[in-house]
């Protein structure tokens, strides 16, 4: 997006006190907002477009120093906005800021999730407790992100929406015998990705439902044979093609399409 304008933007600090930390002139780079973004694919996907020149909108449920000092050295171009994406209320809050500062969103990024039964139990010891706070986060989330800032998405020129999937969402290469709580939040998100794609095709917006590999970060554990820095080079890479309304909406990360 070619956008002029001067842009006044409040970063949000852990704890809630807020500074403003300036007016900048902003000339030859898309938005980019990115949920998730204090750690793993979501911090990597923020420097990767920070480092290509673009504005960054960090969406955080809390920070840390990491970001902190990705901030400071971006400073024109890097903003960060707490909001939990399983809170409706948070996601307007961030909207209300927002939309006050800044006229459009190129693209739109949904990464933050949660795997809160990465150790895998069988079915005798599955707490469903998780369930709903997993399905809050992973598939009802990106929806009421998406719900929110539509509008800043219309009005920009890049019109794409990311959702951030996984293979894990797969029903028709799904080979796993537990993890249903994740599994199940990203088929939720995939068929959110799909009805969302069908129904802002006629504005021009392209979906996206991206599996990003796997890679180490807490989520992917240690052992991923690739880092988070290269999932987001690949994924960012991928965000920036040119996509059409007729490509696939779940891809992978070199943008090939994946069952449903
Ligand atoms: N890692 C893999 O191998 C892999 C494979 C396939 C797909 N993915 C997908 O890739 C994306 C990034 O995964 P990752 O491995 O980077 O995960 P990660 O290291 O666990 O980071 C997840 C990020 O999401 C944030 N988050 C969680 N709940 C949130 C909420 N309610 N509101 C706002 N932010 C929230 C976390 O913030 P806090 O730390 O503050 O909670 C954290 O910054 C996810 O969508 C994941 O499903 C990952």
């Amino acid at each position: 997006m070619i956008r002029d304008s001067i842009l006044s933007i409040i970063f949000i600090i852990e704890g809630g006190a807020e500074c403003l930390i300036g007016e900048f002139m902003n000339s030859n780079s898309m938005t980019i907002l990115i949920t998730g973004s204090a750690k793993g694919l979501g911090f990597n996907l923020t420097k990767f477009f920070l480092e290509k020149g673009h504005t960054v909108l960090s969406l955080i449920k809390s920070g840390n120093k990491n970001l902190s000092d990705l901030q400071q050295k971006y400073k024109n171009q890097h903003f960060i906005f707490i909001c939990d994406v399983g809170n409706e209320q948070t996601i307007i809050d961030a909207y209300e800021i927002i939309r006050e500062k800044i006229t459009s969103i190129d693209i739109l990024i949904n990464n933050a999730a949660v795997h809160l039964e990465s150790h895998r139990p069988d079915l005798p010891e599955i707490d469903f407790s998780v369930y709903i706070p997993t399905f809050t986060v992973n598939a009802l989330g990106p929806l009421m992100v998406v719900t929110s800032f539509l509008p800043l998405v219309r009005a920009g020129t890049g019109k794409l929406i990311v959702n951030i999937s996984s293979e894990a969402g797969s029903i028709g290469n799904s080979t796993r015998k537990s993890e249903f709580s994740y599994c199940m939040s990203k088929a939720a998100l995939n068929m959110a990705s799909k009805i969302l794609q069908n129904r802002v095709a006629k504005e021009g917006i392209k979906v996206l439902a991206i599996h990003p590999g796997w890679f180490s970060s807490d989520m992917g554990g240690p052992l991923a044979p690739i880092s988070p820095r290269a999932a987001a080079g690949n994924v960012g890479s991928i965000i920036l093609k040119k996509w059409s309304l007729k490509d696939p909406v779940y891809i992978d990360a070199d943008g090939r399409k994946i069952a449903w």
